[in-house]
């Protein structure tokens, strides 16, 4: 067997073993993928225009801010991860009494909703209420991660409907904790019909983006309880956050040190090195079976296609489609 041939085969092996992981798991917990009714062009003979006024709105913000992939992706995961993806994420409340997602503590460092709102209101001007919210925010995500690729890095099927609940106290129960360890994390992903592989793949999507010191204070300067730090976080990668988050604990750091704009496999290269920000992160080597896939994906292809899969399922969880719902008219107000 010449080199190239061995690569070739090692790289078809390593899919297929994701793929057996990924479809065992699928069939025992598939409950919450209702995503059958979504299809790609979904506008094509209603909004012909939609998917190109995303795409052009997204690529001029990314132009100027290398973040927008990391704050849209993140944007889309939550709005997933509570009622599905339906757009409930990017109500505002309307009422002193009521508490909307938005308004959960998770939910407060998210940012990139005003992009959405900007490319809604040109579709709007070129389709009056046709095009959904909650499909908006999934192409946006797509299409900034997308940006410097020059390719669509997933397929994004269409024809969400927009929700009109959305609740604070459901933010809070459903999306994971980063102090959570790996079996929490595996229970929580299998209530949305999401596999192991499918946890493992997403959560390299932390290979973008920034997170505050707050997050990992007690993971750096107080684990448990006795002023300590993590001992599963490599000693030296710990002393740098600490230079970074000792003076503010509203001081930020880099996802994924010195490649937190660029959407690569360094997220599981670091894992690896025992460098994963949250103890979340770390907990994928925590497990045999996980840390195989982790080590799996730092292969750079593997990881795309892994990702691309997991997105286009993750962007299917419990959506409301048909007469289901409704096209808002603005993203933040219910019709
Ligand atoms: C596995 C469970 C997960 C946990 C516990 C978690 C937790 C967090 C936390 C605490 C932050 C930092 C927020 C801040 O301090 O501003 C963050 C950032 C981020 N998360 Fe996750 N996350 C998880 C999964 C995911 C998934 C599945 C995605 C997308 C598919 C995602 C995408 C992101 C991105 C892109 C950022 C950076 C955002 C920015 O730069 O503003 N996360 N995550």
């Amino acid at each position: 067997m010449t080199m190239k041939t061995n690569t070739n085969f090692h790289l078809l092996a390593t899919l297929l073993v994701v793929l057996l992981i990924g479809t065992l798991s699928f069939e025992v917990c598939n409950g919450a993928i209702n995503g059958t009714a979504l299809r790609l062009k979904f506008y094509n003979a209603t909004c012909p225009k939609a998917e190109n006024i995303v795409k052009t709105i997204v690529e001029d913000n990314a132009g100027f801010n290398p973040f927008l992939g990391a704050l849209l992706l993140r944007v889309h995961y939550h709005d997933c991860f509570v009622r599905g993806c339906d757009g409930s994420i990017l109500l505002d409340p309307t009422s002193e009494s009521e508490q909307v997602e938005l308004q959960a503590e998770p939910n407060l460092s998210l940012l990139g909703l005003d992009v959405i709102e900007d490319i809604k209101t040109e579709v709007e001007k070129a389709c009056p209420q046709t095009v959904s919210c909650a499909d908006i925010v999934a192409l946006a995500a797509r299409d900034a991660i997308s940006a410097p690729f020059g390719r669509q890095m997933w397929e994004v099927p269409l024809g969400r409907r927009d929700g009109n609940v959305s609740l604070a106290s459901e933010a809070i129960a459903n999306l994971p904790s980063p102090s959570s360890n790996f079996s929490a994390l595996l229970h929580l992903f299998g209530h949305k019909g999401l596999n192991l592989s499918d946890l493992v793949a997403l959560s390299g999507a932390h290979t973008v983006g920034i997170a505050h010191c707050s997050v990992i204070s007690t993971r750096l300067f107080n684990f448990t309880g006795k002023g300590d730090t993590d001992p599963s976080i490599d000693p030296t990668y710990a002393n740098f956050l600490k230079t970074r988050c000792s003076a503010n604990i509203k001081n930020i750091v880099e996802m994924d040190p010195r490649s937190a704009t660029s959407f690569d496999n360094s997220y599981y290269k670091n894992l690896i090195l025992r460098k994963g920000l949250f103890e979340s992160d770390a907990s994928l080597i925590s497990n045999t079976s996980a840390a195989m896939l982790v080590n799996q994906f730092q292969n750079a292809s593997v990881f795309f296609v892994e990702f691309a899969r997991s997105m286009k399922k993750m962007g299917a969880m419990d959506v409301l489609t048909g007469g289901q719902g409704e096209i808002r008219k603005v993203c933040y107000l219910r019709n």
